[in-house]
């Protein structure tokens, strides 16, 4: 896929005008594959079946971006919904969030507020939150809050990106605390990020080791068989526990392998979006893959 067609799913991502229609559409472009139905219910039916196989969830209730006071208490109060569902039906997953879903980008003592309500709920009954990680222009922001969440409770982490230089610094500073570890969806500058493959991959690699041989649990969030297959031989070689580490991936993606993995022993856990705002999660999925754009042409041609 050239950059020109990439740049413009990202742009499409960010379009606060295409993401609030969407929210009217329905499915489109071949969405519902990689989103979990629109309500608690369908969610829930999808965390059981995953978990009949011995696949644990990370469930994300869409949103991001969000600039209204009001959408944002909605979104917290559909979140600690979603909490006390996980409660209730004793399902085996924890819960991912982003910030600005939350009114990161209204004020940052209001977003912290409204998590703080999200991990009073999460600790009540032993959930583990994770702090999504967005774009660079809200990478401080968003550190800087999980430092001032984990004085009051432990069970709340985020996401390290392999393409940011920093990364390796930053983790440092994390080694005590829960990461997933991605190569990063976003479109950042060479200023602070890698921009080839190949060297995202290294430092994917590098990251990913450094943690297992670490005392933290680490999640391996990755579609690359590549990575995962140097990863497996890697961990057999250092005698690593699969208690401290699981593979991740997203809803819809590589199935049969997400299935396989849990089935060879390993721990694994499938990121399950799910809601009526998916037009941003999924433009940044079209942005990575150019064969999911098959999806959009089939939906428009052929229902
Ligand atoms: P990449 O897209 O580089 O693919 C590598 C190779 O794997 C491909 O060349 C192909 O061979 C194979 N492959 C990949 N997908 C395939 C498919 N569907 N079918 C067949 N082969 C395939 N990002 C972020 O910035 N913040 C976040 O909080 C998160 N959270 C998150 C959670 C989870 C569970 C995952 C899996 C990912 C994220 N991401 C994320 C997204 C992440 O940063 C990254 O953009 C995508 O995972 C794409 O990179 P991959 O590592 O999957 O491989």
């Amino acid at each position: 896929m050239t950059n020109l067609t990439k740049d413009f799913f990202y742009s499409l991502s960010q379009n606060k005008l295409l993401n609030e229609s969407a929210k009217k559409w329905g499915f489109k472009f071949g969405a519902d594959k990689f989103v979990a139905g629109t309500d608690l219910n369908s969610v829930t039916r999808t965390i059981k079946k995953l978990n009949r196989y011995g696949i644990s969830g990370t469930v994300d209730n869409l949103g991001e971006f969000v600039s209204d006071r009001e959408e944002a208490m909605r979104t917290t109060n559909n979140i600690i919904r979603l909490l006390n569902r996980i409660n209730e039906e004793n399902l085996d997953c924890h819960v991912s969030v982003k910030l600005t879903q939350l009114g990161l980008d209204i004020d940052e003592q209001f977003c912290i507020d409204n998590m703080r309500k999200i991990m009073e709920a999460a600790s009540k009954f032993g959930i583990f939150v994770n702090i999504d990680m967005e774009d660079y222009s809200r990478y401080e922001q968003t550190l800087r809050i999980l430092q001032t969440l984990r004085e009051e409770f432990e069970n709340v982490g985020t996401v390290m990106q392999a393409y940011l230089y920093r990364a390796e610094e930053d983790l440092e500073q994390l080694k005590d605390v829960r990461i997933r570890l991605v190569k990063g969806a976003y479109k950042e500058s060479e200023a602070v990020a890698y921009q080839s493959k190949a060297e995202i991959d290294r430092n994917y690699l590098k990251l990913a080791k450094k943690r297992l041989l670490g005392d933290a649990f680490t999640s391996i969030a990755t579609h690359d068989h590549n990575i995962i297959n140097e990863l497996k031989a890697f961990i057999k070689e250092n005698n690593i526990s699969h208690d401290k580490f699981e593979f991740q991936m997203l809803y819809g993606f590589r199935t049969e392998l997400q299935y396989n993995l849990a089935a060879e022993g390993y721990r694994f856990c499938t990121y399950i979006p799910f809601g009526t705002d998916w037009f941003g999660y999924y433009m940044r999925r079209l942005a990575e893959r150019p064969q999911n754009i098959n999806l959009i042409v089939k939906d428009v041609f052929y229902d």
